[in-house]
């Protein structure tokens, strides 16, 4: 039985974190999972346990302390290599608390790449983001679109945290990093064991509706509808968050294999198709046969206008495509609701 290959998952109790983590472990890979549960819980590795029949390693551990993560390199020698999806991820929450995302999601990634050079684990996939091109210029947006002037700190975060990687491959370390820019993680695991567990009132759009059409929620604000779109509200590229997962198994896989062409590779993560937001609430609606109450407010500070990835590069570089309908994906994040929420 060939050794099984480790690797680190920083955030790994999160939600992207903890998918990615599922489909990891069912392509054969040990998983060593660090989280400092600030948007998490602990009770996420049961779920995974139930998906899986196993418990990966875990770390309750604040990147943002120097050498943590080294302990765990030192403790783990057969990490191969690393997936960093630990960060703060709220765009409106950014606008309001700067500090907080400059903090947690630089100096934990300058401290996890210090780690890895010191232990000589050269092979990383980065957590990235849509929100890097700001309003692009030209839809569906390609990977070589200008990087403009962040619209929040949560997206400027990820242009500087791009720069770093991108400056320490320039300096001709040994490093060799894939870039993931997701559009909009949205959905949960078919199996209802793992899903997405906001803290607090969600940020995000489809956990805000899942939480609205429960109850818990009084209606869902929609933030403008006097954008320069069909409807008014603002467009995005929604992807389920299974088919996330399954690129960045493929991502790993590249690294590992010494697949990569290049030291540096960045990759869209979306669907290729945008929806509005009330396109959205539609679609929830007739795929659950749930409707709830909602209302037009102002458009929210740091919000862009509309974004939908060009996916072709993915498409043909990695052999990944997204390929759960929106109408299953909405279905799995009502489902999820239900369960967390005994309904
Ligand atoms: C989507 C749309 C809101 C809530 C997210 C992640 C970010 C990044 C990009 C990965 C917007 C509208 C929302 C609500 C609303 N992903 N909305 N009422 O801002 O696109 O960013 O995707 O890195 O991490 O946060 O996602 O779900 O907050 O908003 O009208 O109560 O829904 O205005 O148009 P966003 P979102």
């Amino acid at each position: 039985m060939a050794q099984k290959q480790t690797i680190l998952v920083t955030g790994g109790t999160g939600y992207i974190g903890s998918h990615t983590t599922v489909e990891l472990i069912e392509k054969g890979y040990n998983v060593v999972i660090i989280d400092n549960l600030s948007n998490s819980d602990k009770t996420v590795l049961d779920g995974i346990k139930k998906i899986i029949g196993t418990k990966p390693d875990f770390y309750q551990i604040d990147m943002c302390e120097p050498d943590a993560v080294k302990k765990i390199f030192e403790k783990h020698k057969d990490i191969k290599a690393v997936i960093h999806f630990a960060a703060s991820k709220a765009v409106g929450e950014s606008v309001e608390k700067p500090l907080k995302y400059y903090e947690n999601n630089l100096i934990s990634l300058i401290y996890l790449l210090k780690a890895m050079s010191e232990c000589s684990i050269n092979q990383l996939v980065f957590s990235s983001s849509c929100t890097v091109y700001g309003q692009p210029e030209e839809l569906p947006v390609t990977e070589n679109a200008p990087i403009q002037t962040a619209n929040s700190p949560y997206g400027n975060t990820k242009q500087i945290a791009e720069e770093i990687i991108k400056d320490i491959i320039v300096s001709k370390a040994e490093l060799n990093a894939v870039l993931l820019r997701y559009f909009n993680p949205i959905g949960a695991h078919p199996t209802a064991h793992i899903g997405e567990l906001p803290n607090g009132v969600p940020n995000n759009l489809i956990p805000f509706i899942t939480q609205t059409a429960a109850g818990i929620r009084k209606e869902l604000k929609i933030f403008g509808d006097d954008y320069e779109t069909p409807d008014g509200t603002a467009i995005r590229d929604y992807i389920n968050v299974v088919d996330l997962a399954k690129a960045h198994v493929i991502a790993i896989e590249r690294l590992l294999t010494s697949k990569n062409d290049r030291p540096l590779e960045i990759f869209n993560l979306g669907t290729g198709k945008g929806n509005s937001v009330l396109e959205m609430v539609k679609t929830f609606e007739r795929a659950t046969g749930i409707s709830f109450p909602y209302t037009i407010v102002d458009r929210r500070e740091g919000d862009i206008e509309q974004v939908w990835a060009d996916t072709t590069y993915a498409n043909e570089v990695l052999g990944w495509k997204a390929e759960i309908p929106l109408e299953e994906t909405l279905i799995s994040a009502w489902t999820w609701e239900k369960k967390i929420r005994n309904l």
